[in-house]
């Protein structure tokens, strides 16, 4: 189960602020659970929960395997909620080192031509013994035209139809159900096709094969991440308490002025999902001239530099920090010799876990007294269960957070403004 702890936010804000934005998530979380909010027709991230789709996730799985028997490398090419959630989950469970299977490497989410060029470089090098590398590659478009994914993977397959004979087996996509320039060249590669169900969003995606795919090539256990969102989803229904409590706080301190929720965490396997949650949220509430701008913050090492900001510099800033409860690693700091020359014999056989645990309890507190009102979110274990329940606890508090600013969460208008501008500057008709 997902808690949040908001002691150290609740000095910032009266009882009667906050009561009044509890009345207020109350209703936004009704208008989620009955459908009768702006952008209701895309609330299909709650109906696949409350109807998994079994088969869909063994078929994932068994295709998945088959990816992960035959490839050196799987690339991922997508770009926003195509790509986020799938990143964020392989980077907190895989580990940092040595890949666990396939090398996944993502692309299609910027327009960098050295990149690209220099991973076609990267993926024609042979193995050591001087044999071709086997490649499997994924594109993530629901619209089917976005340029960065676009350009990426007229790159990329152009090379593979070169490179492989069997391109054309190698190739999969993942996509809206009908439509669009991507389902045509499907239709006309024969490539393998996942949809993309109309009722859900780009950044509401991961639990779909937009994210279940690539997660699953990982080697990360699909069937468990998928289940502890449908956990997280039975026990909201049940109990509003934790998803209420986060949004009338969120929601309280924005209406005091402040303008920057700084989201962190002292786990760096945590970063990735830190910006699905950057993402999730800021084309989420970010319209109509509102909405807290969620700055993404790893620790301790960002408190080495924009730490000095959050404890003393303009206090328009708010911290969200996601903490894991347990330790997932039991390495600990080695005994010093007698003479204690680097003076760390007092931390000698303690858990690196408790020394960050101290670091993160020191921040709040120092946080808190330098005026920054600070959220916990805390989950038990950093495993697919807990980061499946994590998944829908910020989907459902996003809904019911943005809901209470009276904007539609699911759009994201704003985002055709450059795209516009930079199709004038290409000369696209
Ligand atoms: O949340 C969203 O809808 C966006 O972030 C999209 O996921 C992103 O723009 C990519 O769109 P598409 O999947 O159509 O290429």
């Amino acid at each position: 189960m997902i808690t949040i702890d908001r002691t150290s936010a609740s000095g910032f804000i009266t009882d009667d602020e906050y009561s009044i934005a509890v009345n207020k998530a109350d209703t936004a979380f009704d208008m989620v659970v009955n459908g009768t909010g702006k952008g209701s027709e895309w609330l299909g991230w709650r109906r696949i929960l409350a109807h998994p789709n079994d088969a869909e996730l063994d078929e994932i799985a068994g295709y998945a395997a088959g990816i992960r028997s035959k490839a050196d490398i799987f690339v991922v090419c997508g770009i926003g909620g195509s790509y986020t959630g799938a990143m964020a989950i392989i980077r907190a469970l895989n580990p940092v080192f040595k890949q666990n299977g396939p090398e996944i490497i993502f692309a299609g989410h910027h327009m960098s031509g050295k990149y690209l060029k220099e991973l076609v470089d990267y993926l024609e090098e042979p193995r050591e013994d001087g044999s071709k590398k086997s490649v499997y590659l994924n594109v993530i478009s629901k619209s089917g035209t976005t340029l960065e994914t676009a350009l990426a993977f007229r790159t990329l397959r152009n090379w593979m139809h070169l490179f492989y004979d069997d391109a054309e087996k190698r190739i999969s996509a993942t996509t809206g159900p009908e439509g669009g320039v991507l389902n045509k060249i499907i239709d006309a590669e024969g490539y393998k096709k996942y949809v993309i169900p109309d009722d859900v969003g780009g950044r509401f995606s991961v639990l779909t094969p937009v994210g279940l795919l690539p997660i699953a090539v990982a080697g990360i256990d699909i069937q468990t991440l998928f289940y502890g969102a449908v956990a997280e989803f039975n026990k909201s229904e049940e109990d509003r308490g934790n998803i209420v409590d986060y949004a009338a706080t969120r929601y309280a301190l924005l209406n005091k002025g402040f303008a920057v929720d700084v989201i962190g965490s002292f786990e760096p396997e945590l970063l990735g999902f830190i910006a699905w949650i950057q993402q999730l949220i800021g084309e989420s509430e970010g319209k109509e001239g509102k909405g807290l701008y969620p700055a993404a913050a790893g620790y301790s090492t960002d408190l080495h530099s924009v730490g000095q900001l959050i404890q003393e510099g303009e206090r328009n800033i708010i911290e969200t920090l996601i903490v894991v409860d347990q330790p997932f690693s039991d390495a600990s700091v080695a005994g010093g010799d007698e003479s204690d020359t680097d003076q760390l014999n007092y931390l000698s056989g303690k858990l690196f876990h408790d020394i960050n645990r101290s670091a993160l309890n020191g921040t709040v507190e120092a946080h808190t007294d330098g005026g920054v009102p600070v959220i916990k979110i805390i989950m038990q274990k950093l495993n697919a269960q807990q980061l499946g329940r994590l998944i829908y606890f910020y989907e459902l508090f996003t809904a019911v957070y943005v809901y209470m600013l009276g904007v539609n969460p699911f759009n994201q208008p704003g985002v055709e403004d450059y795209k516009k501008a930079m199709y004038r500057l290409l000369g696209k008709n």
